[in-house]
């Protein structure tokens, strides 16, 4: 169609002349439409088989009235031809003669002194005025005042047209003078100036989208013509790189507690021996959390054998009657449990059953630096993220494997205070979700006094018990070598629950274990958080 032929006109006068100086002038030359020569130019352009430079100048065009003037003389003039040479012509005459171009064509040839304007009296035969009335009025002749005149506006309107509207054709007096009569206007022209492009060689073959082994190999690939990389077309979804919910939850809690100082703990022990675990948290051996109920034990290797001996003994001696007889350093004050210690059961392997028992190893660490160095324990804050086992029945809020969140602040003279307050400042960096926090009293062997909290559960439409918190007991941290007037303050939480309220999950089951859905990890958008 017509675009082919601007195609091929523009590819012949740039084989033939290296560019095409103008645009407009091309169009011209060849009767295109310029608009329609710009299109081509344009997509020609981003194939980049042409180069284009924006070209923009103001010529002068003729008016309406211009155009008249320039094929039919100036107003003036047409006005002079009509005045016949002698007697002239009545004034009302000359304008039904003169028509449209009468007013103007008078005034200027007047102007011009070309033509006069003589008053007569009013003819005899008028009816007499009446008394009083005005005088009728004088009856106006027009004559030439010069034998004959040339018309030089005609003719520069004429230069401008030759000139194709180039401002410099006219003197600029002449210019203004047309410019002032409507007879011309200025407008800014916008076209383009066109080269060679990049891939003017190859201007006309099929571009290839792909780079085949073949072209490699045969070399081609080097005639060949390649689509430019479209770098704004929609990319296919990324089959990979999405993360988990409990992933992103899990980062988000780690940089919580990093904003907050808290140092990460080593967490890689998931199988773990019952001491550790238990009786270094004052947990007492016939308690039914140690139950095989609750709790997997390992049966190869059955047991622990490296356990720190006076530890140990220092551990069973307070569960059996306080430690009083391990003199002031490590007495607990207590009457400890009343119960004949095992170190058979200790030695027990487990997979652990809360992190708690990496913060029982973390502090042991710290007391034992303590002792040595005699360096008091400044305060220190520490936390876990990792996973958890248990014999539990599974149900839409219960797993046997799962994430807990395991934190701890040690420091002289903590209190409940400052527990309840660690906990809610860490639950409102996590979300409006978890603004609502209730808490409860609850027990654990291991912490006096102890709570219990919860999160509103907005489409379960009930609270959720989402940790456990509490001050570690004396009769924990005395047999580790801690000084008196030393507290720690900790807490344990769930990782899976604040995950299920933060992405609406009713089942526990649907996020993590065997039974998830693979798709649903995909689904997720590849960011952290929303
Ligand atoms: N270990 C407790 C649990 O598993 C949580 C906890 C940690 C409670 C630290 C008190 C102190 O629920």
């Amino acid at each position: 169609g017509g675009t082919d032929k601007m195609e091929d006109a523009l590819k012949a006068a740039l084989e033939k002349d290296g560019v095409i100086a103008d645009s407009l002038a091309f169009a011209e030359q060849h009767v295109f439409d310029h608009a329609a020569l710009i299109g081509v130019c344009k997509s020609l352009s981003s194939a980049q088989n042409i180069a284009t430079e924006n070209l923009s100048r103001t010529v002068v065009q003729l008016s309406e009235e211009g155009l008249q003037c320039a094929q039919h003389g100036s107003p003036e003039v047409r006005v002079f031809a009509l005045v016949p040479a002698g007697d002239g012509i009545l004034e009302t005459e000359l304008m039904v003669a003169a028509g449209a171009a009468g007013k103007v064509g008078m005034a200027k040839a007047v102007q011009n002194k070309w033509l006069e304007v003589l008053k007569e009296d009013a003819p005899a035969d008028a009816a007499p005025a009446a008394e009083g009335a005005k005088k009728p009025p004088a009856i106006k002749r027009v004559k030439r005042a010069v034998p004959s005149v040339t018309d030089s506006v005609q003719a520069q309107l004429k230069v401008v047209v030759d000139a194709r509207g180039a401002e410099s054709a006219l003197p600029a007096e002449e210019l203004a003078l047309l410019k002032k009569r409507n007879l011309l206007a200025v407008v800014t022209l916008k076209s383009v100036k066109v080269t060679p492009g990049p891939t003017f060689e190859t201007w006309g073959q099929k571009a290839l989208a792909d780079l085949t082994h073949e072209m490699l190999v045969k070399g081609t690939w080097r005639g060949a013509v390649f689509k430019p990389l479209n770098l704004d077309a929609a990319g296919k979804p990324p089959t990979g790189g999405a993360l988990h919910p409990i992933l992103k939850v899990k980062t988000l809690f780690r940089e919580i507690f990093l904003q907050l100082g808290f140092e990460e703990m080593q967490t890689n022990k998931y199988v773990e021996s019952s001491f550790w675990n238990f009786d270094a948290l004052y947990q007492p051996q016939q308690h039914p959390a140690r139950d095989m109920q609750d709790t997997f034990f390992v049966s190869t290797p059955s047991e622990t054998l490296k356990i720190p001996p006076d530890y140990l003994a220092r551990v069973k001696a307070t569960h059996e009657n306080g430690g009083a007889q391990l003199g002031e350093e490590f007495n607990s004050n207590s009457t400890g449990w009343q119960y004949d210690w095992s170190e058979e059961v200790t030695r027990q392997n487990l997979l652990r059953t809360h992190t708690t028992a990496v913060s029982s190893r973390t502090l042991y660490k710290l007391a034992q630096h303590f002792r040595k160095t005699g360096v008091p324990v400044t305060p220190q804050k520490y936390f876990s993220i990792d996973r958890v086992f248990r014999n539990e029945a599974l149900d839409a809020t219960h797993l046997a494997e799962f994430h807990q969140v395991e934190g701890f602040v040690i420091g002289e003279n903590l209190s409940l205070g400052h527990l309840m307050g660690t906990i809610a400042d860490f639950y409102k960096r996590l979300g409006p979700e978890f603004a609502e926090m209730k808490f409860k009293p609850t027990y654990n062997p291991y912490t006096e006094p102890s709570m219990e909290f919860c999160c509103w559960h907005p489409t379960l439409n009930k609270w959720v018990e989402v940790g456990n918190s509490g001050v570690f007991r004396p009769e924990m941290l005395k047999p580790m070598g801690f000084p008196d007037g030393l507290s720690v303050i900790a807490w344990g939480l769930a990782l899976e629950r604040p995950t299920m309220i933060k992405y609406k999950f009713k089942d526990i089951r649907a996020l993590f274990g065997h039974r998830i859905d693979l798709n649903m990890t995909r689904a997720h958008p590849i960011v952290r958080w929303t």
